[in-house]
């Protein structure tokens, strides 16, 4: 164990349950919320004082009607957080889930909107909310590169126009009240229940369908892990709670 695990018999025990629920080597899950990049410098949604969701409202910001109500508020913030998304690095979580694809199966099913999974090295990521890079327009639907962000935050900011008519560029995110992408959606339930374990690593578990996926794990047998510092939504659907930040606990919990 790393020293900066929780010191404590109690952590001791619940991360030895958890290596044995992983053991025998078969398809692994792990399915990661806004926690999950916390220790790499982006803020998370829920979390008191530091949370994005403390700071902004999330339905001027975060909803269909937000975009139609004021375009270039909503775009300069994605694009703020697209730039603080794109400085900043994998930490030893992402990290220690790319690196079991050396010797397993990895999944990853990702409520993120960030590409740190995929810096980090791991190959098959499935974005159940969209990604803050992929721009597309909001009248065709036709992928757009609006270039890189700047540093600079701004207010307001207007998205730029669609060269094929009236539309323009708005973030390739899922917003309150949208579906989720389909693909997604059902590669992200095929693998949950095709895993022999599921690691759930910083999600409040408030949001759904995300957060119906550990239940529909344990229903159908499967062991659940989750990884978070703090408390969340998710309850009798886990099997063990490791309760330690992702970087510190999953090089531990996820080394061969
Ligand atoms: P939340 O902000 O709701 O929850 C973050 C969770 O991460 C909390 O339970 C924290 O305790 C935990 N956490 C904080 N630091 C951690 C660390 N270092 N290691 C592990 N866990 C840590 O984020 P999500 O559950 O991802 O949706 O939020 C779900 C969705 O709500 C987001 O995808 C976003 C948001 O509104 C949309 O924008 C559609």
């Amino acid at each position: 164990m790393s020293t900066d695990t929780p010191d404590t018999q109690e952590f001791r025990a619940a991360l030895s349950k958890a290596r044995h629920a992983l053991s025998g080597g078969g398809p692994l899950v792990v399915l990661s919320g806004a926690g999950m990049s916390a220790e790499s410098g982006v803020p998370t949604f829920r979390d008191a004082q530091t949370g994005l969701w403390e700071r902004y409202d999330p339905t001027e910001l975060a909803t269909p009607e937000a975009w139609l109500h004021d375009r270039d508020r909503v775009w300069a913030w994605y694009r703020w957080r697209e730039h603080l998304a794109s400085t900043a690095p994998p930490n030893a979580g992402h990290i220690a889930v790319a690196r079991a694809e050396r010797h397993r199966q990895v999944v990853v099913v990702t409520q993120n909107v960030d590409d740190l999974h995929e810096r980090a090295g791991s190959t098959v990521v499935h974005h159940l909310h969209g990604s803050l890079f992929a721009h597309r327009c909001d009248t065709c639907g036709e992928p757009m590169d609006p270039g890189p962000p700047s540093a600079a935050p701004v207010d307001h900011l207007e998205p730029p126009r669609c060269p094929r008519g009236d539309g323009r560029a708005r973030p390739g995110v899922v917003w309150f009240g949208e579906m989720l992408p389909s693909a997604a959606w059902e590669a992200s339930v095929s693998a949950v229940t095709g895993a022999s374990a599921v690691v759930v690593v910083g999600t409040s578990g408030l949001v759904h369908p995300a957060a119906s996926l550990p239940a529909l794990a344990a229903e159908t047998g499967i062991p659940v892990i989750e990884v978070n510092p703090g408390p969340s939504g998710l309850g009798r659907e886990v099997d063990v709670h490791l309760r330690a930040p992702a970087g510190r606990v999953l090089p531990d919990l996820l080394s061969d």
